[in-house]
């Protein structure tokens, strides 16, 4: 309990409600306070680290000196408490209801499709909300800069953009949906010849702009009047508030802060508390004091003079930026080079809400190594005011300002006052550069500021300063570099001499932290050389050289193009004769998206507190391969708060859940096989005291030596799970004999994390008899978490009860992570008699549940010079981690898609799933097929490379064209194959861009464009029969309502959607009358996964035969009243309920045979994408993509779309980005958004349209309709060949031909480095990476 201390307490307003405070805890950010005390759950917890932006609300404040109220978009993870005193917070639930009335931004994200979890979506929502409280009439920029800092998992960015570009002023032609626009070659992605049509079609549209509400400013909160008076007030008072561990002091004056400052030399000032935050959080750092001084005038006041701006160290981002963008108005032209070079590298750091609150000051003061701000301020002269009790001093910002490592030379009992940005003096010119692992919201790999001041009229170098961030423990300064510069006329021998001194001044070591060692050397290369080119340009607008920059190096200063244009969603209309009643084949919107939108919609973690609720925290081994020795809770039972640490021995059932014959223990007895297995779990009566708890739990252990992280090392030790599998057609040897010409080659595939915004969670609550427990969580497959916990706790499934309301995004990560996870939660609730919540945090969901397969693809292949392959040999590795989850089946279904779409007559695969002591992989969107078509696609690269013909032509070749059998003998029809690769490339117009591109190419050195065009052919159904199987349970009132439940679960699919449109075809009502509240263990027995892209098949035909059944019985009545409506005919009457079982296909898969019809059928998509890549820092932006997709008959088309765009971005992250790291000792580093980056906004395609195959249809499936929740995750992959198509276009440029590998992802490390430019040769050659030879990370 937080101590009383006699102050007035803290004062703030809460969605126009006052609160006050008097002794708030410290440790308490605002996102818990909301939802834990206020009970405000619409704003989500998706990181704790300002990353995902699910936290985000608005902050309201008034400026007493500009009479102004400012609002800004914050992340409620990162806000303490303690600093609300004054605020007016706006959550989501203040703006709109569904009960009330809806504010605009929430109605239009939820009516253009752009909710489909819903977990992400109040972020979207405030972020928007603020954005228009600030700016009613926003740019398309603007609100795509607005939105930057949230983050969606489910789909794919576009409907978002489209929904809230209708708040745009002038939609200006490129804004228009539908329009017939295009950007012209240079500008975007048109082609070389112009402009390239799309016409207006008489097309439906997935959402109607018509009826949207109006934004209507007058109905805002106002802001309260007493925060007015309060802002008002002069002479403000100290806060101290006590909590159990923390001491907050909050001075009102300066001499105040400074006396503080003298007082606890240690205290952090916590300012915007994005690092401090941060440490205090994930690293475990504590200070039992903390001044806030944010209610210091001094620290916020800006004064411009004529030599420069001086801006307090307080000011917040985004207050320099308005500071830089006035001065950059205010001062010539010429005087501003640095104001621009800074507002620049500030419009990139981090997203929206992370500028609304981190300061100057505490940028500088963090002192870190890749800060985007410090090396421009160093290279700039930029100076700052030290202050302490002892007095003043003004410090130049430069490398001996920064001592290290989080180190400067202010003295414990300093503070930075104001830092001076010194106007540009004549002839003297600064540019800062970036580059980052995304495009936004993302910490830079390394960056730079540089400045050069000439003589006057001459080119000769009076000074010059380089800098540079992300090359060691602290900025750099590459002085030596400049020495070869510094009195020397501006030219290319001299360049040369810089360029030589850099590559030989920055050194790494191969374990330096971070790792890209070769990509980082060669960006400071490539950064210089910008700044070459740039420095030539403005030489040139001088007339003080003659020179031109040659035509073809222009582009290499020239940014992307990213100008988002209007995506174009293409599908039929349904039949003419249709019911306007029947939603069928209609766009519908979610069905909770707009209580999604309002934060109304519920997920686990939502539910309120129960009575004597305790929390639970995991405690994971820290070792990768060690005998268990003690496990010591003696000091964690002494804590407040703690009741209990659970172990294994605590399991009264099986202590085990077996996956493919092999056990895999809940919690880990005697021996643990990889850092973050699950060792024993602490509960209490908050989850602050769990933490303390669990940190206090001491395991002591014993390292066992033969570990094995790699595939190569699991293959020299033969630690697989077994069984190994192969399949083969023909005669591969003979094939490959017959052959012109054979290649072999590999690629590697990294995992993928899955990244669902909401984390794992659980709410086990003991009914208290008959061993009956309720069980709430967030999972794919109900059914599972319900045997494993009745297993695990010894008793029948009957008495156990799982209700799954929604899901927060799944993608395969949550079933059979979150049945061992539930049932650990349930253990404890079992020995504690007590409900029991567990709610992983980001950092843990990450470490413990696993991620996609990374993959080693190894092929043969034979072919002949017409392109036809005559037989292919692959053999694929799946790293499965410590034990075998579903790997076995994940290595099957690998051997079942690796043709493709592709008819090789001698084809043979083997799979195996290696044992690793890495923590244990799991299904993922897709199971494995996204992996292997990787590698038969890069297989069919190769020979295209080798014959020097183009991908696109082999593709053709080889493609399946007739009804044709697989390698397992099932027969079908590619028709739709075909029919979807031709209108592709004929949509996508790809012949005369590819023309295009190949004359930009010509004209361009530095910058390429690639295009490719890639099919898929996705089996879709469990090779399980018995998992083909569904059932549903359908009520219908007296007062004509239905219930209708299932056995699929919500998460974000939709499909309730669907289920409810299926019902109200089937029952003949409105969709309005039908409701679905939850999927649930108690209403549908023994239910499958969602998953496999079956749901809606499955459970649609449930619901199709159980609301057929119920229509049919009321068919007496119905003649009885011909003319009476469904609420006459179903009053009166008893209650209806049915419960119908569908019974699915029969598949199955014989693997000693290898023949089978392990699938019901096969969905077609064909995507092709067009990107343009800087080969100097392998950045890329994707301009275009297009797709078409034979979905059958869809039954909502704005839910296929959703997830067709959704599974793309998906897989455009896993191909292009996204990036798993592993320390040597298999520690997994990349534990949050901050780590391991997921597509954002910026990453979506330019222009993004998506074709429904017209005239398909589908016996196998409900209405004719087809399976796409996993497909189109694989079309990511035309992006990362279009990237290898730009690459091979520079390789071409360098006197490089022929294959050659490109490992997924193709990151910009990846990208930049196999583009072979003069740069990163001479790092190559350098060979001066010094230091220990172990690598930073593992290649798994
Ligand atoms: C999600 C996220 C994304 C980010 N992206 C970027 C990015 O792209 N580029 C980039 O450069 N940075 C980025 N950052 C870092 C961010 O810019 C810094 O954390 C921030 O500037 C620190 O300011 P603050 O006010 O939050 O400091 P706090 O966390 O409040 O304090 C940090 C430290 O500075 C000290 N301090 C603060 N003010 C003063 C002062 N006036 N005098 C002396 N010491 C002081 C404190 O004692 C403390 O030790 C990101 C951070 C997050 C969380
Ligand atoms: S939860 Fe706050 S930013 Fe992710
Ligand atoms: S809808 Fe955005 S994360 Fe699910």
């Amino acid at each position: 309990m937080a101590q009383q201390t006699g102050n007035d307490g803290l004062v703030f307003y809460v969605n126009g409600k006052k609160i006050m405070e008097n002794n708030p805890d410290p440790e308490t950010m605002l996102l818990s306070y909301l939802r834990k005390k206020l009970r405000l759950t619409g704003t989500k917890y998706g990181c704790g680290g300002g990353g995902c932006g699910a936290c985000t609300v608005m902050v309201s404040r008034y400026d007493p000196q500009t009479k102004s109220i400012n609002h800004w978009s914050v992340n409620a993870c990162l806000l303490p408490v303690c600093q609300l005193h004054g605020a007016a917070v706006t959550t989501v639930e203040g703006i709109g209801s569904t009960k009330t009335k809806l504010h605009p931004v929430q109605e239009r994200i939820a009516k253009a499709h752009g909710s489909q979890c819903g977990f992400c979506t109040p972020g979207m929502v405030m972020s928007m909300y603020t954005l228009l409280r600030n700016n009613p009439q926003p740019t398309l920029e603007d609100v795509t800069e607005g939105l930057a800092g949230n983050l969606c998992r489910c789909t794919g960015y576009r409907p978002i953009v489209d929904g809230y570009r209708t708040f745009c002023e002038s939609e200006s032609c490129c804004q228009l949906n539908g329009s017939a626009c295009y950007m012209a070659n240079g500008n975007g992605n048109g082609n070389e010849n112009g402009s390239v049509e799309v016409t207006e079609k008489d097309q439906p549209e997935l959402f109607s702009k018509d009826d949207l509400l109006p934004l209507d400013p007058s109905q805002d909160l106002i802001f309260p009047p007493e925060l007015m008076r309060l802002a008002e007030v002069k002479d403000q008072t100290t806060q101290r508030f006590c909590g159990e561990r923390m001491t907050w002091i909050s001075p009102g004056s300066l001499d105040e802060l400074l006396q503080l400052k003298a007082d606890y030399p240690q205290a952090p000032l916590v300012m915007g508390n994005t690092n401090i935050g941060l440490d205090m959080k994930f690293k475990g750092v504590f200070h039992p004091v903390i001044i806030s001084p944010t209610r210091v005038p001094e620290l916020f006041k800006v004064t411009q003079k004529s030599e420069g701006v001086c801006v307090g160290a307080g000011c917040s981002m985004s207050v320099l930026k308005s500071v830089l963008e006035r001065s950059i108005k205010d001062f010539p032209l010429e005087d501003t080079h640095m104001f621009r070079a800074l507002l620049q590298q500030i419009n990139l750091v981090g997203g929206q809400q992370i500028r609304n609150v981190a300061t100057l000051g505490g940028n500088i003061a963090s002192a870190y190594p890749n800060s985007d701000l410090t090396p421009v301020l160093a290279a700039g002269r930029c100076t700052l005011v030290a202050l302490s009790k002892d007095g003043r001093r003004r410090v130049p910002i430069d490398k001996d300002f920064f001592l290290g490592f989080a180190k400067t030379i202010l003295k414990p009992d300093e503070i930075a006052l104001s830092v001076f940005i010194p106007a540009t003096r004549p002839n003297e010119i600064v540019h800062a550069f970036r580059h980052a692992p995304r495009k936004e919201n993302a910490l830079a790999t390394v960056n730079a500021g540089m400045r050069v001041w000439f003589n006057e009229n001459s080119n000769v170098v009076k000074e010059i300063s380089i800098y540079y961030g992300g090359v060691g423990a602290t900025i750099l300064s590459a002085d030596h570099t400049s020495q070869q510069i510094e009195g020397r006329p501006w030219e290319e021998a001299v360049l040369s001499d810089a360029y030589r001194a850099l590559v030989d001044e920055i050194k790494l070591g191969p374990s330096a932290p971070g790792g890209k060692v070769d990509f980082r050397r060669s960006l400071t290369l490539s950064l210089l050389f910008k700044f070459n080119l740039l420095v030539l340009q403005y030489l040139k607008g001088k007339d003080v050289t003659q020179g031109e920059i040659p035509q073809k190096m222009l582009s290499a200063i020239q940014p992307l193009p990213k100008n988002t244009q209007p995506g174009y969603q293409e599908f039929q209309n349904v039949s003419e004769g249709q019911s306007a009643l029947d939603p069928v084949g209609r766009p519908m919107m979610h069905r909770t998206a707009l209580s999604q939108a309002t934060g109304e919609a519920v997920y686990c973690d939502d539910l309120p507190h129960t009575d004597g609720e305790l929390f639970l925290v995991i405690i994971t081994s820290s070792r990768p391969h060690a005998k268990i020795t003690r496990i010591d809770c003696s000091e964690a039972l002494k804590l407040p708060g703690v009741v209990d640490v659970i172990t294994a021995k605590d399991i009264p059932g099986k202590k085990f859940k077996t996956f493919s014959g092999y056990d895999e223990e809940l919690l880990a007895v005697d021996e643990v096989t990889c850092v973050g297995q699950m060792v024993c779990a602490v509960v209490a009566d908050s989850k602050a005291h769990a933490k303390r708890g669990a940190a206090a739990v001491k395991i002591s252990y014993e390292d066992l030596q033969d570990r094995i992280f790699t595939v190569e090392d699991a293959i020299e030790k033969e630690s697989f799970f077994l069984p190994k599998r192969m399949i083969e057609r023909g005669d591969v040897e003979k094939g490959l004999r017959d052959a012109e010409q054979v290649y072999e080659g590999e690629i590697r595939i990294g995992g993928q994390e899955h990244f669902y915004l909401e984390t794992q969670s659980f709410l086990v609550v003991p009914v208290g008899e008959e061993k009956e427990m309720k069980v709430y969580l967030s999972t794919q497959h109900p059914t599972f978490t319900q045997e494993s916990v009745a297993e695990t706790l010894g008793i029948p499934s009957n008495r156990v009860f799982c209700h799954v309301k929604r899901v927060g995004g799944a993608f395969g990560g949550k079933v059979t992570k979150t049945a061992i996870l539930a049932s650990i939660t349930a253990v404890a609730a079992w020995k504690t008699g007590r409900p029991v919540r567990c709610v992983l945090e980001r950092g843990e969901d990450m470490l413990i549940t696993g991620a996609r397969h990374p993959v080693w693809g190894k092929y043969k292949v034979g072919f002949m010079k017409n392109g036809r392959i005559t037989a292919a040999d692959f053999q694929y590795y799946a790293n499965a981690g410590n034990t075998a989850d579903e790997s076995v089946l994940v290595a099957e279904k690998i051997l079942l898609h690796l043709d493709n779409a592709y008819n090789i007559t001698n084809l043979r695969g083997r799979s195996a799933a290696c044992k690793t002591n890495l923590p244990s992989n799991t299904a993922f969107r897709g199971f494995g097929v996204p992996q292997c078509m990787l590698v038969i696609e890069s297989m069919i690269d190769d020979v295209a490379l080798k014959l020097g013909r183009l991908p696109e032509e082999i593709r053709e070749i080889n493609m399946y064209k007739e009804v044709s059998l697989t390698h397992y003998k099932m027969e079908f029809d590619p028709e739709n194959l075909v029919r979807c690769w031709n209108e592709c490339i004929e949509k996508a117009e790809f012949r005369q861009r590819r023309q295009a591109i190949d004359l930009f190419n010509r004209q361009n050195q530095f910058k390429k464009r690639g295009i490719a065009i890639v099919p898929i052919k996705y089996g879709i159904g469990f090779a399980e029969g018995f998992l083909n199987q569904a059932a549903a349970l359908v009520h219908i009132y007296k007062d004509g309502t239905v219930l209708v439940s299932h056995g699929g679960t919500e998460m974000g699919q939709g499909i309730h959607t669907k289920v409810q449109q299926v019902a109200s075809r089937e029952l003949n009502i409105p969709a309005s009358s039908i409701h679905i509240s939850e999927t649930s263990t108690q209403c549908v027995p023994n239910t499958c996964p969602s998953a496999a892209s079956f749901g809606t098949d499955a459970n649609g035909m449930a619901v199709k035969d159980a609301c057929q059944i119920l229509y049919n019985r009321l068919e007496p009545i119905r003649k009885k009243n011909p003319k009476g409506t469904w609420q006459n005919w179903v009053s009166g009457q008893t209650i209806k309920i049915v419960l119908s079982v569908f019974r699915g296909h029969d598949l199955d898969m014989d693997w000693e045979k290898q023949e089978g019809k392990p699938y019901a059928y096969f969905t077609y998509a064909v995507a092709c994408s067009e990107i343009e890549l800087d080969c100097l820092t392998g950045e890329y932006r994707t301009l275009r993509t297009d797709i078409v997709a034979d979905i059958g008959r869809s039954i909502n088309p704005s839910i296929d779309v959703g997830q067709i765009e959704g599974a793309f971005v998906q897989g455009l992250g896993l191909y292009t980005m996204e990036e798993l790291k592993f320390s040597p000792s298999g520690v997994l580093y990349t534990r949050g958004p901050g780590q391991y980056k997921i597509p954002s906004f910026c990453d979506v395609p330019l222009k993004f349209n998506v074709y429904l195959l017209a005239g398909s249809s589908n016996t196998h499936a409900i209405y004719s309709s087809k399976g796409i929740g996993e497909p189109t995750v694989f079309l990511g992959s035309s992006v990362f060949f279009a990237i290898k198509d730009a690459v091979t276009a520079a390789r071409k440029d360098a006197g490089l031909s022929g294959p050659f590998q490109l490992n997924s992802p193709a990151t910009p490390e990846r990208a930049c480095l196999a583009c072979a430019t003069h740069f990163t040769k001479m790092v190559a050659q350098s060979g001066a990476n010094s230091g220990p030879v172990q690598p930073w990370a593992l290649n798994i």
